[in-house]
């Protein structure tokens, strides 16, 4: 009875202490699941930055449910894996050949964003233009295990930052332009298992660090610079994949373990024998030692090997007898042994009528008609040869220096400069009747009393602008009896030549530097202050890419000092024009394709100087190649530019009006697409650079265009097709893609569609920078490889 009341109140005190703790309960519940939600969608937004970051690439189009994104279906090229609310997984896979990102992205604020993710722990953005130095900072999703980078645009060394991911298992950074030594630090992950680098930029040898790898499994390493002997991997127990294929590695087959299931070697510099053991590789299954120089011994009994499939023998002076009793796997798919010394007949069981099965053996000594064989003695004599390949590379090394010489040395005279002041002249070239009296030359003082409101307003935006930093004199007036002393009172021998805007002279001044002068008959009656406007901008228009005025000299008639000849003294640009270089003086000189971007690029910054260096911009400057000229370091310089301004005041100035006020608004009557008339210009040159023929018609231009536009979405060898032989072999796919493309867009029909100059700088800029990084490495490989150093066909932009 007495315990009754006892559970009672033991009840009640239960029931007391639960609704007590009810609130407390709910608070807890709601708490944490504000704290989900907000957590939900603090990820949400990380997300949603990440999709901007991205440039909104088309894949993500339809991904606007950022709410759930836990739940959130997944394909094949986007899925979103959660473990408890928080995303552990991403994968974006953008599409093939994405392009760059634009130049605002920034791939260090990007990964600052994608590090608000820490419970990463799969990550995969393919395809997706990323570019620039990937950031250390990304080693702070530190519970990484799988990073697949492929098919991006990232530069720069591998960050030593990534030796703190103890969890990885899993780089995979194939497809980018990574560059430099592998780190040693590398080795410091306890776990990796797959390690892939193929198509990047690495020149280095390998760390023997990685040797201590253990655990890993997967080694792709093909299509870089990689030098040197391979580690000994004969203590990476579990390695099942080797990839070494087109680097420079050699001469030493490497050592391995012995579950090997895939493992090539081709394109290398191995010269070694094959070891015997390799025979004991049972789970081998493919093994590609093609294109080296491998000597020795052809080991038959590969082709027994229980697992074996594929066998590339190709390419290399392997000798050997074979015999028709030999014994095969029947897995076998190929078998390819062309192009060795092997001798003997091939063995029947390679011959079996089997269509899924490819054997290859041309260009051996076999006693067989079939594909092509070379008679006995071929097979013996290089046999014999064998070990004495006389080293060529130095040879070759020693040429390229030559011709590069040869190449800068050739200075040629038969300069034009294209007349600058065109427009002066045009205004001034009107019949009218020339004064007789005899001429003086004056002197002035060019930088007082003249400025105009026009002048004021045109300011330097552009440092290299400065003086001293294109290593010219100041402008300055010059003499009458100084230019007469430096041209030989203008004698013959010193005249370049006569357009329709004047004569111009070859002067060699005082001072030893040689200058060149045009001469320009003024018609009319006009005073030297009528000229003091144009004389004041031309002064002005100094920059590396153009070629500059130093100076002027007015000739004047004693009876009213109107102006009769007008002198302008411009740097001498010794080597001729662009065109010279390019499309005609075939063989005897030629820019090479790093040149020819470099000298895009001259132009293209001259152009941007034109448009954006001075206000108001200078436009519709009708460009020619012929108007380009090369000085004595192949640096490209525009020799002929448009400059309204000054045509609009000489026309105010041949009305008798005070010129000065209302010249202006002359910048803001532009039309919209001013500036892109120049970029289509700049397209026809680019298009003779690229071509390596002289294009002189419209017509020629639509047609090479389509031409273009076809080989663009075309493979690489129709790309190749269309560069001019002569730098055919030495351009990047990735660097001739990109100028071929940004020509094509320079000249489309209608201007709004061309780049903007400074688009245009940015692609040149990318395809110089490619360029130079394949070159960078390429010059370390060029020893002596059996094959022509291939040019890899990665990089699609
Ligand atoms: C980059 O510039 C484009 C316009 O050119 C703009 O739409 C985009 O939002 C910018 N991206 C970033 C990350 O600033
Ligand atoms: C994957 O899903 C996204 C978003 O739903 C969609 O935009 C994309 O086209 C899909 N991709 C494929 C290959 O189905
Ligand atoms: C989810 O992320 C939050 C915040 O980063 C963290 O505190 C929590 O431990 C994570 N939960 C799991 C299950 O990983
Ligand atoms: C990495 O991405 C590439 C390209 O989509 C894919 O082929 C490869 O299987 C991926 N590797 C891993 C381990 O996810
Ligand atoms: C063997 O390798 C060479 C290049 O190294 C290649 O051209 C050839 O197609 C390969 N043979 C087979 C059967 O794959
Ligand atoms: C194969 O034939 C060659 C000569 O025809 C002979 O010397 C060799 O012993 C034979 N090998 C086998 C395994 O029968
Ligand atoms: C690797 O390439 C870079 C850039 O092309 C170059 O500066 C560097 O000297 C090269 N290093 C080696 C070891 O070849």
């Amino acid at each position: 009875m007495s315990l009754a009341p006892a559970a009672d109140s033991a009840e009640t005190a239960m029931a007391k202490v639960s609704l007590c703790s009810m609130p407390l309960v709910l608070a807890i519940i709601l708490l944490s699941a504000t704290h989900s939600e907000q957590h939900q969608s603090s990820q949400a937004q990380t997300l949603l930055r990440i999709v901007r970051f991205l440039n909104f690439p088309t894949v993500l189009n339809s991904w606007n449910n950022y709410k759930d994104l836990c739940n959130f279906e997944a394909n094949s090229s986007l899925a979103v894996v959660c473990y408890e609310e928080n995303i552990t997984q991403l994968h974006i896979i953008g599409e093939k050949d994405a392009p760059l990102l634009p130049r605002n992205f920034s791939i260090d604020s990007f990964i600052t964003t994608l590090v608000k993710l820490p419970s990463l722990k799969v990550l995969t953005l393919v395809s997706l233009g990323l570019w620039g130095p990937l950031p250390g900072k990304i080693a702070r999703l530190s519970s990484l295990e799988i990073l697949n980078l492929t098919s991006n645009f990232l530069y720069g060394a591998i960050p030593l930052e990534l030796s703190s991911l103890t969890t990885l298992q899993t780089l995979i950074l194939d497809d980018n332009m990574f560059s430099g030594p592998l780190p040693d630090l590398l080795s410091s992950l306890p776990v990796l298992a797959v390690l892939s680098l193929k198509k990047n930029l690495f020149n280095s040898s390998l760390p023997i660090s990685l040797s201590d790898l253990e655990n890993l499994r997967v080694l792709g390493l093909s299509h870089n610079h990689f030098y040197g002997e391979v580690p000994d991997f004969s203590r990476l127990t579990n390695l099942q994949v080797l990839e070494l294929e087109n680097n420079d590695f050699g001469p030493q087959f490497p050592k391995l373990g012995k579950k090997l299931v895939t493992l090539v070697l081709s394109k290398n510099k191995f010269r070694s024998a094959i070891p015997a053991e390799i025979s004991s590789y049972y789970q081998l299954e493919r093994l590609d030692v093609s294109s080296n120089m491998f000597v020795g011994p052809f080991p038959a009994s590969l082709l027994s090997l229980p697992s074996m499939t594929y066998l590339n023998f190709s390419g290399n002076k392997f000798t050997g007898m074979l015999f028709e009793n030999m014994s095969c796997n029947a897995e076998l798919k190929a078998v390819d042994l062309s192009s060795n010394l092997l001798t003997g007949s091939l063995p029947k069981c390679l011959l079996s009528d089997s269509k899924d099965r490819v054997v290859l053996y041309a260009r051996n000594c076999l006693d067989t008609r079939n594909q092509n064989q070379h008679p006995f003695p071929f097979c013996r004599n290089e046999a014999l040869a064998v070990g004495i390949i006389p080293e060529r590379s130095k040879q070759k090394q020693a040429s390229k220096a030559a011709l590069a010489l040869g190449l800068i040395g050739a200075i040629c005279g038969g300069v034009v400069l294209v007349g600058l002041i065109y427009f002066i002249h045009r205004r001034m070239n009107t019949n009218k009747t020339m004064k007789k009296s005899p001429p003086r030359s004056i002197t002035e003082n060019a930088s007082s009393g003249y400025t105009s409101k026009l002048l004021s307003d045109a300011r330097y935006v552009s440092q290299t602008m400065k003086m001293g930093a294109l290593g010219l004199p100041g402008y300055r007036t010059f003499s009458f009896e100084e230019l007469e002393e430096a041209t030989q009172n203008f004698d013959t021998c010193t005249f370049m030549g006569e357009g329709s805007h004047g004569q111009m002279y070859r002067g060699q001044l005082k001072d030893g530097s040689f200058v060149a002068i045009r001469c320009l008959k003024i018609k009319g009656s006009h005073s030297t202050q009528n000229f003091m406007h144009h004389i004041e901008l031309i002064m002005k228009l100094r920059h590396r890419h153009l070629v500059s005025a130093l100076g002027h000299c007015f000739e004047c008639y004693l009876d009213d000092s109107s102006v009769s000849r007008i002198f302008l003294v411009f740097e001498y640009v010794p080597n001729g024009t662009l065109r010279s270089w390019i499309s005609e003086g075939r063989r005897r000189r030629s820019l090479t394709w790093t040149q020819r971007i470099a000298a895009a690029i001259g132009i293209g910054k001259g152009i941007q100087f034109l448009h954006t260096g001075i206000i108001p911009g200078i436009y519709s400057n009708n460009l020619k190649i012929t108007d380009i000229l090369l000085d004595q370091n192949l640096v490209a310089k525009i020799s002929s530019y448009n400059l309204p301004i000054l045509e609009e005041s000489m026309e105010q100035g041949g009305q008798g009006v005070s010129s000065g006020g209302s010249l202006t608004s002359s910048g803001g009557s532009r039309m919209k697409h001013d500036d892109r008339t120049d970029v289509h210009n700049f397209g026809v040159i680019l298009l003779e650079m690229i071509k390596g023929r002289p294009v002189k018609s419209e017509t020629q231009v639509e047609v090479l265009e389509d031409q273009l536009e076809v080989a663009l979405t075309a493979d690489e060898a129709a790309r190749r097709s269309m560069v001019d032989p002569l730098v055919r072999q030495t351009c990047l796919d990735q660097s001739l893609k990109t100028l071929m493309e940004i020509c094509v867009r320079c000249l489309c029909k209608d201007p709004a569609d061309r780049p903007s100059i400074e688009d245009v700088l940015w692609n040149l800029q990318y395809a110089e920078q490619v360029q130079d990084a394949w070159q960078g490495g390429e010059s370390q490989s060029s020893e002596g490889s059996p094959v022509s150093p291939s040019i890899p066909s990665r990089l699609t932009y």
